[in-house]
């Protein structure tokens, strides 16, 4: 089975518009995302392009806040103190990667956890660690989605996560937890990542290596949810072998058109999820 992340993120984009009509009318005013894109980086232009135009579309107030590559920190860390007080501001999130010379840890810490619909914040990070309410970064979460679509019941389930970077592996592998799965954190120095592969029920691949996972590597009905997205001379792949592992897999989401589109469907529930805790 191929999971249409595409479709489920279009059904979540619908629900969250009813749900702003439904704020419209009660609150007089609607929630407001304002993205930070810094400097040219091509790849993030193309997100934050499509960030606002899915914003749009629902009927969020959508704001780009475009800075040059040699813009001073403190200009940015001035702006993000502004928003924090902007009522009108439910969302502010800050396109990474970042130029050299701006700090992320202090833009990010600048943030105000409420408003970080990024859940890159570290009292996000520490509370979704804890298992408490917390804000959850928008790809694992777009993941976890797709998962409980396929299965309701995660308690027992070996998860396999590849990678262990703050926005994937690491918010992925707290999730799984507290669907009382058994976590396995694999990295670049993880020994034998196949046989590793080979014990999962769930495969959560965000590495950022082209087809890495082979047919090989997955148990039959494994469950493969794939977060890469690698431009290669094939044109854009993940880090599953997709054509390999659909064959064994019970579940696998494709690239692109799985885990892409429900990145930016979670971004849009975050922000209204922020502006309702800020008018509840
Ligand atoms: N760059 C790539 N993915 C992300 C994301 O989820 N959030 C932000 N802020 N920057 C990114």
């Amino acid at each position: 089975m191929i999971i249409d992340g595409k479709k489920i993120a279009e059904t979540l984009r619908q629900k969250l518009k009813k749900e702003i009509i439904e704020i419209k009318s009660s609150f007089k005013s609607v929630p407001g995302l304002t993205v930070i894109l810094i400097g040219e980086d091509a790849a993030s232009k193309i997100y934050v392009k499509n960030k606002e135009k899915f914003s749009k579309e629902i009927g969020i107030n959508s704001e780009v806040i475009k800075y040059p590559e040699n813009i001073e920190e403190k200009e940015v860390l001035t702006k993000i103190i502004e928003l924090n007080k902007n009522k009108k501001v439910s969302g502010i999130l800050v396109q990474l990667p970042l130029p050299k010379h701006i700090n992320k840890q202090k833009v990010i810490e600048t943030i105000l956890p409420e408003k970080d619909v990024d859940g890159f914040h570290p009292i996000n990070v520490g509370n979704l660690s804890s298992g408490y309410d917390s804000k959850i970064p928008c790809t694992p979460l777009g993941c976890f989605i797709l998962l409980k679509e396929i299965e309701k019941n995660l308690s027992g389930k070996h998860a396999v996560v590849i990678g262990r970077s703050n926005l994937n592996g690491k918010p992925m592998a707290q999730l799984l937890l507290k669907e009382n799965c058994t976590v396995t954190i694999t990295h670049s120095k993880t020994k034998d990542l196949k046989s590793q592969c080979n014990k999962a029920d769930i495969i959560i691949a965000a590495v950022g290596k082209p087809k890495l996972v082979k047919g090989d590597w997955v148990k039959k009905n494994a469950i493969v949810i794939d977060v890469g997205i690698n431009k290669t001379s094939d044109g854009i792949v993940g880090d599953v072998d997709f054509n390999e592992v659909s064959k064994v897999a019970r579940a696998i989401t494709p690239v692109p058109g799985g885990v892409g589109p429900m990145t930016i469907a979670c971004l849009l529930r975050n922000t209204v999820e922020c502006f309702k805790r800020a008018n509840s």
